[in-house]
């Protein structure tokens, strides 16, 4: 690490601004997201690590009001959110040798960059992974090689949610597990 960043207090470091200041966007602004931009975020979404580099993912952008919304329509809960833009990330599993996952893990690296990159670009998003498949995969003639993994959602966004970690001690074990320890629902998970 070179001196500068060793000294730079935490909050001051670029990545790490990026890290916490990265929030879910559930509303929008009336703003079409330029195509240079979408572009930047594949890049940096097409940086991420991949299990033996197959790098399984693709992205379908979609931009048509009428798309996106047959996508919305299509979503029981927790996809209305407004934003104008909708990339599927999807994973091509025939290069995928193994069985158990289909290229889920380096997908969700991707989609972490991508999430990132729109934060620092001053863009908003939003995973959505409560989608119908079946339908997902009509909307957008995905065929059966292709896993769609998540939607995100992207904008300019209208809201600022604070920049937080939610890190937590009892979700960290030094050397060893620990079975004895209580697992309480971690605080903010809407399903407790
Ligand atoms: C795999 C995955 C699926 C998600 N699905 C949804 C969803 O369907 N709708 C939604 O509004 N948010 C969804 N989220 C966003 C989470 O609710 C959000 O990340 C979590 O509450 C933490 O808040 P933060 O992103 O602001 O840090 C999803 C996140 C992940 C990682």
């Amino acid at each position: 690490m070179d001196k500068k960043t060793e000294n730079m207090n935490i909050s001051e470091n670029p990545v790490f601004s990026a890290i916490y200041g990265r929030r879910s966007i559930r509303n929008y602004q009336d703003r079409a997201v330029e195509r240079e931009k979408i572009v930047q975020l594949l890049q940096a979404a097409m940086a991420a690590p991949s299990a033996c580099n197959i790098q399984p993912w693709e992205f379908i952008v979609v931009t048509g009001p009428e798309t996106v919304g047959a996508i919305k329509d299509s979503i029981a809960r927790w996809g209305g959110w407004n934003a104008p833009v909708i990339i599927a990330v999807c994973s091509y599993t025939a290069y995928i040798p193994w069985q158990g996952d289909p290229g889920t893990f380096d997908c969700a690296a991707a989609i972490e960059n991508l999430l990132l990159a729109a934060h620092a670009l001053g863009l908003g998003t939003v995973c959505v992974g409560g989608f119908d498949p079946r339908a997902i995969r009509q909307i957008l003639a995905i065929p059966e090689s292709v896993h769609p993994v998540c939607l995100v959602y992207l904008g300019y966004p209208a809201e600022q949610p604070a920049p937080r970690t939610q890190y937590l001690e009892e979700a960290v074990y030094w050397e060893q597990y620990d079975a004895e320890r209580p697992h309480p629902p971690r605080p903010g998970n809407i399903l407790v």
